[in-house]
């Protein structure tokens, strides 16, 4: 079994129905992974499997509509952690969505919805993303995806510009062919570009 595969079962291993943080072996890197309530949220499963292969931790927070478009189940095995999607999970002695936020070298949400775009904005924190989004002080990363003309909203736009002025990145939307049968600029960039750009943002922190 190599050092990967001892980790990763340590990682398993600490499993219970409540999140609990397993030990994090200090060389490697905490990421967050943010999905939201979209048609590309698919895309997460992708995400956290190619980050998981570079030798990452990875601890997924679901907003409550994307269990619609992915089940937890499927990105809790391919990231090897418990997945995070309501309060009610952490053990009530200690505070886990701080302890992950504080834990943190990235959060990245892909992918990020309007409307999780418009609550990150405003300072929400009616959930564990946005408490977490709140909390931490490592880079964000957001990769929107949505109807191009939601993406061209003014409302849209104020929002984005008001977190990029707070340092948050944004990779994309790009131009395609869009799940409401349109053609534009809201298109999830691609998993893979998602993973570069992980990376550069990792080694920048180094
Ligand atoms: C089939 C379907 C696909 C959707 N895809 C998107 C999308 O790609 N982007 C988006 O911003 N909203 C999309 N929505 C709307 C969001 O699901 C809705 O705004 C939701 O409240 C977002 O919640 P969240 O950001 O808390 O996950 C979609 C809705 C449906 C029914």
């Amino acid at each position: 079994m190599n050092k990967y595969d001892e980790d990763s079962k340590e990682v398993i291993e600490n499993h219970s129905h409540e999140i609990s943080l397993p030990p994090i072996p200090s060389r490697k890197k905490v990421i967050l992974l943010g999905v939201t309530a979209s048609i590309a949220a698919y895309k997460a499963a992708e995400i956290v499997s190619q980050l998981r292969q570079r030798g990452h931790v990875i601890f997924v927070i679901m907003t409550a509509g994307a269990r619609n478009f992915i089940t937890p189940l499927t990105l809790q095995t391919l990231s090897g952690n418990l997945v995070f999607e309501n309060f009610l999970q952490e053990d009530p002695t200690s505070c886990q969505h701080i302890e992950l936020a504080d834990r943190a070298d990235l959060l990245l949400i892909a992918p990020a919805t309007a409307h999780t775009i418009a609550r990150l904005a405003y300072g929400f924190a009616d959930d564990p993303l946005s408490a977490v989004a709140l909390a931490t002080r490592a880079p964000i990363l957001l990769a929107p995806a949505m109807n191009g003309k939601m993406w061209m909203h003014p409302a849209t736009c104020d929002n984005v510009n008001r977190l990029r002025e707070r340092g948050v990145e944004f990779l994309g939307p790009v131009l395609g062919r869009l799940a409401c049968g349109y053609e534009g600029v809201g298109k999830l960039i691609e998993p893979s570009a998602i993973v570069e750009h992980v990376e550069i943002i990792l080694n920048k922190k180094k």
